[in-house]
């Protein structure tokens, strides 16, 4: 049984995400998208409400290999944790490489037995962000195709919300 974990701060879970995610169920015999903190990024979403938000669009999908958890701390304890045998990332534009390759090193030398594979994002998702999706939403732009409608509802909720404490 072939377990891959897909992590990432989702914040929030877009299609592009959603691409990665779907390829890599039709791979490995199990996936389980990780819900992590990035100490470095600030999110506009808690954890909690990440991984709630992940759930409905997972389960939306009908995709039955794959489940939805968190983590605190390193990603490769969580994926010994798992019993994973494998770390799936998406990469888009030549601004994701660096980084990347940064953290499959890192977790490399942390835990060798562990493979970090790379998918390359579907060309028509190559520019997309949860961030730009966050600006989109916040000016009030329409990020049709670019994120699940479920995501676009909660997105707007939080900026409203966001918006009276300010
Ligand atoms: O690609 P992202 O969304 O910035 O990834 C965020 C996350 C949470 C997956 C990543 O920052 C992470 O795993 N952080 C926990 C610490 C860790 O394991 N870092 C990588 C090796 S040092």
């Amino acid at each position: 049984m072939t377990t891959a974990i897909c992590p990432g701060s989702f914040d929030p879970v877009t299609n592009g995400h959603l691409d990665i995610i779907t390829r890599a169920a039709g791979i490995f015999d199990e996936v389980i998208v990780a819900v992590g903190n990035n100490p470095d990024k600030k999110t506009l979403f808690t954890i909690e409400e990440r991984v709630a938000l992940l759930k409905k669009v997972i389960d939306d999908t009908g995709l039955k290999n794959v489940r939805v958890d968190y983590f605190e701390g390193l990603q490769v304890n969580y994926a010994r944790a798992q019993k994973a045998q494998v770390i799936v990332k998406g990469l888009r534009a030549l601004s994701d490489f660096e980084y990347e390759f940064q953290m499959a090193l890192t977790n490399k030398k942390l835990a060798p037995e562990l493979e970090t594979m790379f998918m390359m994002t579907e060309h028509k998702y190559a520019f997309l962000s949860s961030s730009l999706v966050k600006q989109i939403v916040l000016f009030g732009g329409n990020p049709e195709g670019l994120i699940p409608p479920v995501v676009f509802e909660s997105l707007q909720a939080k900026m409203a919300e966001v918006r009276e404490r300010v």
